[in-house]
């Protein structure tokens, strides 16, 4: 049996599925990790074929593609939902699953339990959960259950309501110990990696320097190990204004307003579809049914 577990990709190569161990090589190497959303099959074979090494199914999906006003409403039903879409679109990412709020925070019990769903149900390699010190024993449980776990720190949205919003946090000395107590704590429970959320850059660097696992920032400045953005920034796509630390590579919905509109013309000026895109009958079928004068002579 192979030790590096290579797939099949859709050009007949044999591509090596990215794990733990690689980002750590990664990071050790200093070679930057490429995060990025994903939620369905589309955008993973888009995703993966980019080489874009880890692929999170948020539970910004709540937001980006479900239409929720936070991601607090997301259900477990709909995580793993999407993430089986996407894990039928990877060949090499790394697939980690957000467990939605409530999955986790009444119980450890609860949060071993429904982690285990992602693995043996959605084709999920690790699970990613928001929050630090108080996280910990969480993680050590889910460590022990063989389930992965990356950690999240720093803006945690599921926090939104502790925290009076969505804020850049680590802003007092007090706040900073608190991030690199969070960042320990979880790395000492066995982590694999920590995401590191609307945090100053001075802050993640020293994060990032202190770990031994990758560090994967969102609004975090550049020394984290990796960074990761949600698919629907880059595309303009959300349809609400832009945070500071994104930055937009395509106008995806410019793109898709004009498609739709020309398809639209098309359909009311009756030139889509055309008799190329037709279906036609088989001659002889055409020349019975003539004869039967079902249809008239073209
Ligand atoms: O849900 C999400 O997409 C996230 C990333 C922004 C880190 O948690």
């Amino acid at each position: 049996m192979s030790l590096t577990s290579p797939r099949e990709s859709g050009n007949g190569l044999r591509v090596a599925r990215v794990t733990a161990a690689t980002l750590l090589e990664q990071k050790r190497a200093r070679r930057p990790i490429a995060a990025l959303t994903a939620y369905d099959f589309p955008t993973a074979k888009l995703v993966d074929q980019a080489g874009i090494d880890m692929v999170l199914v948020g539970d910004s999906v709540g937001m980006a593609v479900l239409g929720y006003d936070s991601t607090l409403p997301v259900t477990m039903e709909e995580m793993l939902h999407h993430t089986r879409a996407v894990a039928r679109g990877l060949q090499r990412a790394l697939l980690v699953a957000d467990m939605p709020y409530g999955s986790y925070q009444a119980s450890d019990k609860d949060g071993v339990r429904n982690a285990m769903r992602f693995i043996k149900e959605a084709g999920a390699q690790a699970v990613k959960i928001e929050g630090g010190v108080r996280r910990a024993e969480l993680v050590r449980r889910l460590y022990e259950a063989e389930v992965p776990v990356v950690g999240h720190i720093g803006l945690t949205p599921q926090a939104v309501h502790r925290m009076g919003g969505y804020r850049v946090q680590g802003q007092s000395v007090g706040a900073i110990e608190a991030l690199y107590d969070d960042a320990a704590a979880l790395e000492a429970a066995g982590a694999m990696a920590v995401v590191l959320e609307g945090i100053p850059r001075e802050v993640a660097a020293e994060i990032t320097a202190r770990s031994g696992v990758p560090t994967i920032g969102i609004g975090a400045g550049p020394e984290c190990d990796g960074q990761i953005l949600v698919f629907h920034d880059l595309f303009n796509l959300t349809f609400a204004p832009a945070a500071k630390f994104t930055r937009q590579y395509a106008d995806g919905a410019a793109f898709f307003a004009e498609a739709l509109g020309r398809y639209r013309e098309d359909v009311v000026g009756g030139t889509f579809p055309s008799d190329a895109e037709s279906y036609h009958l088989r001659r002889e079928v055409r020349e019975s049914l003539e004869q039967m004068e079902v249809v008239g002579k073209a």
